[in-house]
């Protein structure tokens, strides 16, 4: 089985790698047994347990480990208190030691959900990552964040707890539906508009064969995990560098709240897709970018399907002053003062703290006149 591989070379013992490559979902009873794994709890969605779960119960019992499988329903109302506590109830119950596994079979959500569980559960439990969308293969599963939602907002209550090994299988995607892939695809050409112009030139030309499961697939997941896992090595906390990770993200986070979370109106990618394209029109009004530059994003953003405006946001996106608002929850919010990822140009983003709401407030005003 040939496949990709990327080091993430963090300190204390806590290096992995990124394998990427199709189907890897094969390989994980393997990996599972050469780090020294007896058991392994598989937690996953109905979904993805349906598609992916029994291959995976076999690769483990193939290779000797004791396994058990534990779905939650699928999507965001899963990173709950309750889910978390019945996630880590049922690893107890099949008795998941500190030297056993924690398997995150599924998308960010299962991956967020039962790294946290893994982090916590006997204070600290080995995880391995299997992402099944495009979103967590070039994400989620990558730099140890992990998480569920409080009625308060969005991954409050977490943990910073690094996977042992990834295990991203690109052949996973073929089943993931339209919608999603292209979501995941808005992070992917994230990647090129914070550091990598020519990453970005090279999304224009080649984004459909990574919609086709061409291998400019894998090389896409294996660019965008390089990245991150160069960010993460460099600034695991996010005291500075990693924040650029966030580019889109702080009007993304906004327009979920507002809809609710409710993936039927918005998913997750597609408020990054809507606040990539707003990062740059909000650069360019500030003239720090051209006017040019930011309608190449969103040209290509529209171009592989993603909505680019608040007016795309199904049942609409609420007035200037709720997004403010909602915006204002946010975790890189410092004594009121808005923190943007904004950019010079396609590949230079930069953190510009202490934006006034005043000036965000025109901005969105005059967005919504369009
Ligand atoms: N920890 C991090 O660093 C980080 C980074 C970005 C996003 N996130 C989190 O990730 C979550 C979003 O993740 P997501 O977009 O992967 O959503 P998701 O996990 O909800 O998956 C999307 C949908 O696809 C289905 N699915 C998954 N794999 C499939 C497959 N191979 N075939 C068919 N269907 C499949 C799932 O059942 C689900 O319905 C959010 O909660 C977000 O906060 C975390």
């Amino acid at each position: 089985m040939s496949h990709l591989s990327v080091h993430v070379p963090l300190d204390g013992g806590r290096a992995y790698d990124i394998l990427i490559g199709r189907g890897l979902v094969d390989a994980v009873g393997a990996q599972a047994a050469a780090l020294g794994a007896k058991a392994a709890g598989i937690v996953t969605d109905e979904t993805v347990a349906a598609l992916y779960g029994e291959r995976i119960r076999a690769s483990l019992e193939q290779a000797g480990l004791r396994c058990g499988i534990i779905a939650v329903p699928p999507g965001e109302a899963s990173k709950s208190y309750a889910c978390y506590a019945a996630v880590c109830d049922r690893l107890l119950e099949l008795r998941i030691e500190r030297g056993d596994l924690v398997v995150a079979l599924g998308g960010g959500v299962v991956g967020d959900l039962a790294g946290f569980a893994a982090a916590t559960l006997r204070r600290g439990v080995r995880f391995l990552q299997v992402p099944t969308t495009l979103l967590a293969q070039v994400d989620s599963s990558v730099g140890g964040k992990t998480g569920i939602n409080s009625p308060h907002g969005k991954n409050l209550i977490g943990a910073f707890h690094q996977p042992r090994l990834v295990l991203a299988d690109t052949a996973a995607l073929d089943t993931l539906v339209e919608r999603e892939m292209r979501a995941g695809y808005a992070e992917v050409a994230k990647y090129g508009l914070i550091a990598d112009p020519g990453f970005f030139d090279w999304c224009e030309a080649n984004w459909r064969g990574i919609f086709s499961g061409g291998p400019e697939r894998d090389e896409a997941v294996a660019i965008c995990c390089r990245a991150k896992a160069g960010v993460v090595v460099r600034d695991e906390r996010e005291d500075g560098e990693r924040a650029l990770l966030n580019l889109g993200h702080t009007f993304g986070h906004a327009l979920e709240r507002l809809t609710h979370y409710e993936s039927a109106r918005l998913v997750h990618g597609e408020g990054v897709a809507i606040g990539l394209a707003l990062a740059f029109r909000f650069s360019a009004r500030l003239g720090l970018c051209s006017g040019q530059e930011a309608g190449r994003v969103a040209n290509h953003l529209a171009m592989a399907g993603l909505p680019t405006r608040l007016q795309d946001v199904p049942g609409g996106s609420g007035d200037a002053e709720s997004i403010l608002d909602a915006m204002a929850q946010d975790k890189k919010v410092r004594d009121g003062a808005l923190t943007f990822i904004l950019a010079r140009g396609i590949g230079q983003s930069f953190i510009a703290p202490g934006i006034g709401r005043d000036d965000v407030r025109a901005f969105l005003q005059d967005e919504l006149r369009g």
